[in-house]
Parts: structure tokens; C-alpha cells; sequence
């Protein structure tokens, strides 16, 4: 008889965003005539900027002609998609990077579950806590986080690294050594940031105690402050011991679309190998490259007219996060976050617990978040909103708050 891999079974419920669609659903199956607003998932609602879609159209066409089709793509993605990543995200900020490091993907999610292939299931993380829950379900099902503690939500093998208000929701260094370190910056959930001085901190740490950092900045389009780091290459010694995690969903709309990239400097070694040549070997076996008309759309963000048009929707969604800051602080909530991020990290009010505020905002407000605990237990009393909505409906989400 064949085996499961039986990590599986540890995991302990549905993954966060499904539970809470499941819940969503079962709440307007019941109550069809009210209308949900839904500032939960991190999914945005602008569409494609323009500049996107006209070359969507054209590479649509390029496919319909033999002259200019294509097949598979390269391994690593087209080479104009990584020079213009290059170019934009790692030139312009100063930072050591070259095409043949960066791997075009089909998005930060799939690679942050996927990277941990390369790992041996020896190694011990670390995360922050609360913590985006693809890292820590992924390592679970490598075997890489010993047993679920139902009491605690926590898992036996992992160091978790409070982020709470004391810390100003950044992690500390920890005390027990790790072997792989993740930090999000800025941060998902708490919309928190930590400056270069302090990202610097963690990576002379990580290259001191020989640990890697798999750094997901798949929220920097997003950083409106001076001396936030927008790539960790920005740091010194970062070539060797980070891996950086990068996304399109977030900064140019392509959740439904699917493209992102990771990048691993030649210089991050175990030994004398190169995580960049398993990651190599990796990618090529099992992935077969981000379609080419996808790979072209991205490479329209990074033109001038991408770079307005984008830029203009992570405006509108920063104006929906000081609609949602500035009125949860009139209603009295505490509040942290949406400057540098599109999430805001409010505490529950009279003493709720994560779950208890979700069921009160959908069932009072008709309102859908994110409860905090769901990130992990030090994000118990908290709950996230996204700054992702329509104008219309955030702005209408906060009045259904302000009046509860
Ligand atoms: C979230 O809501 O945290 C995001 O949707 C995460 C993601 O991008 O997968």
C-alpha cells in the first residue's frame, strides 16, 4: 500500500484564506440581501494598468504567428524581463545584483513554499510571530517544524520571534540559533517596517552564525518612508546569506495573473555549493518558466508609463490605508501600519479575541478581515484590513465600523 507524506495530517486546519472564504460564504448563503465588503485577503481590485494589458495584447498576438511564437521559456525567464528587473529593483538602489541571479516565477508564493526543497529537513526556522502562514505550513510539511501544540499554536521545531507592540512589531534577534531565517519587510501582516540600520543587524547576524535569510519584499512598492530598505541587497554582506523573494502581485495587480522572482546571489554558499545551483537544478526540473505573455506584461511595468500607471494604483490603495488608519484612530481602535504597507494591524476592542472580532465585524458590519491569530499566537487581540478594496468600499467599511 502507498504512503502519504503524513506531515500533511499534523497541519492543523484548511489554510487561513480558505477557512475564512468558507466562513464568508456560509455567512451571505445565509444572509443573501447583505452586502460583504471584503478587506481580507490581501487580493487587489484595480485592474491591469494599461500599459500591461496593451502588451498582453501584443505578445497574444506574437503567439498567434509562427515568426514570433514561443514555447517553453527559459529556465531562468527571458532575459529581458531579468534585465529589466535588474536594472529597476537592483541598479537604481545600489545594490550587486546580476540577470543570471534573479529566477522568474509564477509568484513569491509558490517560491516561498518552494525554496524549501533545497533545505535539508535538519535545518531549524525561525519566524516572526505573527507571520505570513505559507512559510511555517510549508516547513510543516516538509517535516521541519516537529508536532503541532494545539494549546499554544505553535509548532515544537520552530523558533518563533515575537513581533508585538513592544518590539514596534519587528523581530529581535533570537536567542537560540537558527538555520533559516524568514523576515518580511514590509511586513505581512502588521504593516510594520524595519530600517537599514536594523535589517543590517540581521545580516551581519545571519553571515555570523552561518544562516540564511529568505527575505520576502514582495510589499515594497509599497514604502513611502526614507530609510526603509527596499531590497536586502541594500545591506552589506547580503550576497552572502540572502535569498530575496519578490512578487508582481502586489506592486503592478497580477494576482490573478501570476509572476514574481527569486533572486540567489552566486556568492550564498553552504560549503562549497551554491544555493544557486540547486535552486537551478530545481527550477528547471520542476517548473517549466512563466508563460511569455505573462513575462512581457512584467516587463511593462518596469517602462516609464508602467512605472506612472502603477504607481498611481499604489497611491489610490495608500489612500484606502490612511482612509482606514485615520478612522479607526477617530473610533478610538489602536492602530499600526498602512504607511509602508497596504495592511493595517488594529487591536480588537474590548478584550475579543481575533476570531470572536471577525464573526462581530461580519455579522454587525458586514465586514470581512483577517483575524491576527491566524499569523500565529502573538497576533491574538489583533486583526488586519487590507487596503486593497475600492475607494467606495472602504471608505463604506469604515462608516459600518464607526457606527458599531
Ligand atoms: C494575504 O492576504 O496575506 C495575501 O493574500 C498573501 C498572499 O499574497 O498570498
Amino acid at each position: 500500500m502507498f504512503k502519504i507524506n503524513e506531515n500533511y495530517l499534523k497541519l492543523p486546519g484548511s489554510y487561513l484564506f480558505s477557512t475564512i472564504a468558507k466562513k464568508v460564504s456560509a455567512y451571505s448563503a445565509a444572509n443573501p440581501d447583505k452586502e460583504i465588503i471584503r478587506l481580507g485577503i490581501g487580493d487587489v481590485t484595480l485592474p491591469l494598468a494599461p500599459v500591461v494589458i496593451d502588451s498582453l495584447h501584443n505578445a497574444v498576438d506574437e503567439m498567434g504567428k509562427a515568426e514570433t511564437f514561443h514555447g517553453y521559456a527559459p529556465d531562468l525567464g527571458y532575459e529581458f524581463l531579468r534585465n529589466a528587473i535588474v536594472e529597476h529593483d537592483y541598479k537604481k538602489r545600489g545594490a550587486d545584483i546580476s540577470a543570471d541571479e534573479i529566477f522568474v516565477s509564477d509568484g513569491a508564493k509558490s517560491d516561498s513554499g518552494n525554496i524549501g526543497d533545497i533545505f535539508s529537513v535538519d535545518n531549524k526556522i525561525a519566524v516572526c510571530d505573527p507571520v505570513y502562514p505559507v512559510y511555517v505550513d510549508t516547513n510543516a510539511m516538509a517535516g521541519r517544524t516537529g508536532d503541532y501544540i494545539p494549546e499554544q499554536q505553535k509548532w515544537s521545531n520552530v523558533i518563533y520571534m515575537p513581533c508585538t507592540a513592544e518590539t514596534n512589531f519587528a523581530p529581535e534577534l533570537p536567542k537560540e540559533t537558527p538555520d533559516i531565517i524568514y523576515l518580511c519587510f514590509p511586513n505581512n501582516p502588521t504593516g510594520s517596517t524595519i530600517t537599514k540600520d536594523e535589517l543590517q543587524r540581521w545580516v551581519d547576524y545571519a553571515n555570523k552564525v552561518g544562516a540564511v535569510i529568505i527575505y520576502d519584499a514582495a510589499y515594497e512598492a509599497y514604502i513611502s518612508e526614507e530609510n526603509v530598505p527596499h531590497t536586502i541587497y541594500e545591506c552589506e554582506g547580503a550576497r552572502t546569506c540572502a535569498i530575496e523573494l519578490r512578487s508582481f502581485s502586489k506592486n503592478a495587480g497580477f494576482t490573478g495573473t501570476r509572476l514574481g522572482f527569486t533572486v540567489i546571489p552566486k556568492d550564498l554558499k553552504s560549503g562549497d555549493v551554491m544555493l544557486h545551483s540547486l535552486w537551478a537544478r530545481r527550477h528547471g526540473t520542476k517548473f517549466n518558466g512563466a508563460p511569455y505573455i505573462i513575462q512581457r506584461a512584467g516587463e511593462a511595468v518596469y517602462t516609464e508609463e508602467g512605472q506612472k500607471q502603477t504607481g498611481e494604483q499604489i497611491a489610490y490603495y495608500m489612500n484606502n490605508a490612511k482612509t482606514i488608519l485615520e478612522g479607526l484612530k477617530s473610533a478610538g481602535y489602536t492602530v499600526s501600519g498602512g504607511v509602508n504597507a497596504p495592511y493595517i494591524w488594529l487591536k480588537t476592542p474590548d478584550k475579543m479575541t481575533s476570531w470572536e472580532f471577525f464573526d462581530y465585524l461580519l455579522e454587525k458590519a458586514n465586514v470581512v478581515g483577517t483575524p491576527g491569530s491566524g499569523f500565529g499566537p502573538s497576533g491574538e487581540g489583533y486583526f488586519r484590513l487590507t487596503a486593497f478594496g475600492s475607494y467606495e468600499n472602504t471608505v463604506k467599511a469604515l462608516e459600518r465600523i464607526k457606527a458599531l
